[in-house]
């Protein structure tokens, strides 16, 4: 058992995944009443948008399930990630070969499959950024449902 817990989302921007990620696991934490249990971050493998907000597709996929990610910036992740936080959860499997070689030089947290919290046969979200506004739908309906998958696995180990 744990007093709290924090949970790192890993996608390879940090604008459309993984942000969309911290946004809907903070909404359900908030619901389930955890908010001052669980904290939440996300960052990207890579470099190219560090600074910026996320994507306008995936701020306005995130609006209309009432979810504000518009004030998230993007950064990499850095090998001090590995330690401090207790999940490291990625969506996709490029994502996670790329923290495997932070962690396999620095230690610290295994990263995992964010999918594998949920339901469905999916193990990757997959990449929105190069298609329609409808992959921002399916990336939040794999998110939510893993949301609520790993919401539960957190209760066990949560006072
Ligand atoms: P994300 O999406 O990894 O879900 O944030 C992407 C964002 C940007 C790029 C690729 C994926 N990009 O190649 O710039």
């Amino acid at each position: 058992m744990s007093e709290s817990v924090n949970v790192l989302f890993v996608c390879l921007g940090n604008i459309c995944r993984s942000p969309s990620a911290e946004g809907i696991f903070r909404k359900v934490v908030e619901a389930a009443g955890l908010a001052d249990k669980v904290s939440i971050s996300s960052c990207g493998t890579g470099s190219w948008h560090v600074g910026k907000a996320p994507d306008a597709r995936a701020r306005a996929a995130a609006a209309r399930r009432g979810v504000d990610i518009s004030d998230l910036r993007a950064r990499q992740i850095q090998a001090s990630d590995l330690t401090a936080f207790d999940y490291v959860l990625v969506m996709d499997q490029q994502n996670l070969a790329d923290v495997q070689r932070i962690r396999e030089r620095n230690g610290g947290t295994r990263p995992e499959l964010f999918l594998h919290y949920g339901r469905s046969s999916h193990d990757e979200v997959p990449d929105p950024y190069y298609g329609g506004e409808k992959g921002f739908d399916t990336v939040l309906d794999l998110i939510q449902e893993a949301s609520e998958g790993l919401l539960a696995e957190l209760r066990k180990t949560l006072n």
